[in-house]
């Protein structure tokens, strides 16, 4: 169903992240349908109660994204403090201040397919059980929890593995970027061949939260490019694309030991938004090209 359309007043925390841009970017092109003010961390730090109340209550808001979180898988698991208080506390303390303002308001909470245990052949839909096996994954689904029972219109944007133009913050890039980097060098490629994942195009995201913003959808959306591959596949499929000719050697996960447990497979797939809208997210092929293009590497 299409809602009938006025202005929409959105704020979006984590404006300067790896998302966040391309929300910023993508909505500024749509500023017949939307006001989207862009809060950077500068200006709110969503593990500050007060500041979050504050900021969020000094306007009437339709919309709080919120695409802000501590995102390093592996320094979760010993800083796991630092990881509640800002995936899930700090979702809690958005939550509040936006049905404080605005009881109506819809809370847009930016999840992670890492909520799921990952020992399941096929893509994950919404109604599959969650089970994060690692303190970030668990983090982030109780900041879904958090937000679901504070807030009356919650919807709860899962996505996974992602790329993007500006590259995750605390990850000085995101992956695409790394093994071109590292082909371009000349440097030995190993990349994981047993872990599935549905690799997914920020911006695209951004065109989704449109479409579903324009619906009057809440609860759970999967949110990534459509189909799975392995990393490994998504390596070599980048290399290819960018046309450069490197060897990527294929490696079971266990070769690379990380302090976090990973889902084996991540891979996420919706069965509900088809029924709120005739967007379709695109195959992560056809968004990967699209974003070395834009990123003139083709
Ligand atoms: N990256 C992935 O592969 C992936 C996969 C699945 C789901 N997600 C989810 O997607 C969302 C966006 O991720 P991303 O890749 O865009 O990450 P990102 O580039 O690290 O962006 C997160 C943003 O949040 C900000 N932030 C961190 N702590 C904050 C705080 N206490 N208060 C206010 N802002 C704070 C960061 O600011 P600073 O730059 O100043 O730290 C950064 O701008 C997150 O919810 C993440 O859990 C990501």
């Amino acid at each position: 169903m299409v809602r009938s359309m006025s202005r929409s007043k959105i704020a979006l925390i984590g404006a300067k992240g790896q998302l966040g841009s391309d929300i910023v970017q993508y909505f500024s092109e749509l500023s017949d349908r939307y006001e989207l003010i862009a809060l950077t961390r500068a200006d709110i730090d969503i593990t500050n109660a007060e500041q979050v109340r504050q900021v969020l209550t000094s306007q009437r808001f339709d919309v709080v994204v919120n695409s802000a979180a501590y995102i390093m898988v592996d320094d979760c698991e010993q800083e796991f403090e630092n990881a509640f208080k800002v995936n899930a506390i700090g979702a809690l303390n958005v939550a509040r201040a936006t049905s404080e303002a605005n009881p109506d308001a819809l809370s847009v909470y930016i999840g992670t397919d890492y909520v799921f245990k990952g020992d399941q052949a096929s893509p994950y839909t919404e109604s599959d059980q969650p089970y994060p096996i690692s303190i970030y994954g668990t983090s982030k689904l109780t900041g879904e929890y958090l937000v679901q029972q504070t807030v009356k219109r919650s919807l709860i944007l899962r996505i996974s593995s992602v790329f993007g133009k500006a590259g995750a913050s605390g990850k000085g890039g995101n992956f695409v970027e790394t093994i071109i980097k590292k082909a371009k060098a000349g440097e030995p490629l190993k990349v994981v061949n047993d872990i599935t994942m549905s690799p997914t195009y920020t911006y695209d995201v951004a065109s989704l939260l449109d479409a579903l913003l324009q619906s009057d959808v809440t609860g759970v959306i999967h949110g990534a490019n459509a189909g799975s591959c392995s990393w490994h596949e998504f390596a070599v499929k980048a290399l290819a694309f960018a046309g450069i000719d490197h060897p990527i050697a294929a490696i079971p996960a266990d070769a690379f030991p990380t302090k976090a447990r990973r889902p084996m497979n991540s891979a996420l797939i919706s069965d509900r938004l088809s029924h709120f809208t005739d967007f379709q997210m695109r195959p992560w092929q056809s968004a990967l090209e699209n974003y070395l293009i834009e990123k003139a590497y083709i």
